[in-house]
């Protein structure tokens, strides 16, 4: 078994928070281990604690028809949260329970090595680029840390509840799509 699948293993067993006793899956992930481009999010909501996939309710339909305008799929990226179960009533997770779970995203960003972050949403943008990260002020820039570059959009579920919020979303998407084909080497877009 190779690390990814080890790490995988390890994860979908989880016992080291009390979010293990409410979960229905773990939400390790999908996509291609191999991708350039990761996107991480929050946490599962309920769809996903049911089917173990990120992003696969609402909010997911809406980021597939992100993905799509830059001519993305997810199978050709990876995607996942921070935190790998769903709190109850999709409440904040607590600070014991992203203690908990940190080494599994840090493990993920060790093995893939990827070329571009894309944080969804704020909370995801505080954790992975700056904890003062201002979403209104800062989506769609590029930051540099240690040769990677990462780079926050506004959540989906944000732009289900404000869509006033789209065209800016759309402009990120090109900047995004621009930068995907500025350093990334075998990340396929379909236009
Ligand atoms: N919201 C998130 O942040 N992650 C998911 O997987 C689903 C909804």
């Amino acid at each position: 078994m190779g690390e990814w699948e080890a790490l995988e293993q390890r994860c979908l067993q989880c016992q080291a928070c009390a979010l293990a006793q409410t979960r229905t899956h773990v939400v390790f992930g999908m996509g291609t281990p191999q991708a350039e481009v990761l996107f991480v999010g929050e946490a599962p909501g309920a769809t996903e604690d049911e089917q173990g996939l990120p992003f696969v309710g609402k909010a997911g339909q809406l980021l597939d028809d992100m993905l799509a305008m830059i001519g993305l799929h997810r199978s050709r990226i990876y995607i996942t949260n921070s935190i790998k179960c769903r709190p109850p009533n999709n409440r904040d997770p607590l600070n014991t329970e992203k203690d908990a779970c940190a080494g599994y995203l840090q493990r993920q960003l060790q093995l893939m090595q990827p070329k571009i972050i894309v944080c969804l949403g704020r909370i995801s943008a505080m954790e992975m680029i700056k904890p003062d990260f201002k979403i209104t002020q800062e989506h769609g820039q590029f930051f540099e840390k240690n040769g990677t570059l990462y780079t926050a959009l506004y959540h989906p579920a944000a732009l289900l509840r404000d869509p006033s919020k789209k065209p800016e979303t759309f402009v990120d998407l090109k900047r995004l799509r621009a930068k995907i084909q500025e350093v990334c080497s075998h990340t396929e877009m379909d236009f």
